[in-house]
């Protein structure tokens, strides 16, 4: 990826990363690996994806699992499978939107509204629960939550329903931290700007290599750090 990922190397040495078939999810993996680290990543089910295409040139330094985070037997089961194992890193990715920008709010599909809460809230945290059991004490619990999930910064409305999933997502967070309260792990909800993958479009203005080099080294200045944190991809805390 960027110079910065190939000078640099990660405390973050064993990686899991949920949701990584393409786009960002896919580009954090890549990140890892070319940090050194041991990465296993997530594909949905069994199509070819580009994380297929780039597993190759990772040689031994990536493992693709599959698990499909809406359905909690396959979390079970993705747990059972890496029970033996730590990580230092668990970043959960996957997410969806399923409404165009402008779309008001309350006129969703019922079914759309309750696939995008279903994934990017109820799967996400299942995921959290399920699979804290590998991270290291000292490790660290990632979540890819999106400046679109602050309350307090939405003054432009626009994407209501998936800002509503985000703002959901950190309020379910907040109450998984206050759970684990004294415990030494580092809670993240990153936020990585608007970037140009399927989801973002192809009118956004940052690139991949804006955003994920510079959101990795982020959560990798995390590590070590107990609690609960809402931050950018400079390491910028944003507003609830
Ligand atoms: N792009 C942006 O501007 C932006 C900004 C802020 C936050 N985010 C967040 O960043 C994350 C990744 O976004 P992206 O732009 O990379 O989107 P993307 O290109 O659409 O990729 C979404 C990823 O999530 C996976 N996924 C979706 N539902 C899943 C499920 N039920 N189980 C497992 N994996 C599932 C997809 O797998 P499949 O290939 O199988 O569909 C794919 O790997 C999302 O949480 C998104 O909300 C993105």
């Amino acid at each position: 990826m960027s110079s910065e990922s190939t000078k640099s190397s990660t405390p973050n040495t064993r990686v899991l990363v949920v949701g990584a078939s393409r786009g960002l999810g896919e580009a954090i993996a890549e990140e890892y690996v070319a940090r050194g680290a041991q990465v296993v990543a997530t594909v949905r089910d069994d199509r070819a994806t580009p994380l297929h295409e780039y597993a190759p040139s990772a040689g031994d330094a990536l493992e693709v699992e599959r698990v499909d985070i809406t359905d909690p037997a396959q979390l079970a089961a993705l747990r059972e499978r890496l029970a033996p194992r730590t990580f230092d890193l668990l970043f959960i990715v996957a997410g969806i939107s399923l409404a165009p920008q402008g779309a008001i709010g309350a006129t969703i599909d019922t079914a759309d509204f309750a696939a995008m809460m279903d994934t990017n809230v109820l799967g996400v945290m299942r995921t959290v629960e399920e699979l804290q059991h590998v991270v290291d004490p000292d490790g660290t619990i990632a979540v890819m939550s999106s400046g679109q999930g602050s309350i307090g910064n939405n003054t432009s409305g626009g994407f209501e329903v998936y800002r509503a999933t985000k703002a959901a997502l950190n309020q379910m967070m907040r109450s998984y931290a206050a759970r684990h309260d004294g415990e030494r792990r580092a809670l993240l909800l990153m936020a990585p700007g608007w970037v140009r993958t399927d989801m973002g479009g192809a009118g956004a203005p940052l690139g991949i290599e804006e955003s994920i080099p510079a959101l990795v080294t982020t959560v990798d200045a995390q590590r070590g750090e107990p609690g609960l944190r809402y931050l950018d991809r400079h390491g910028r805390t944003i507003p609830w």
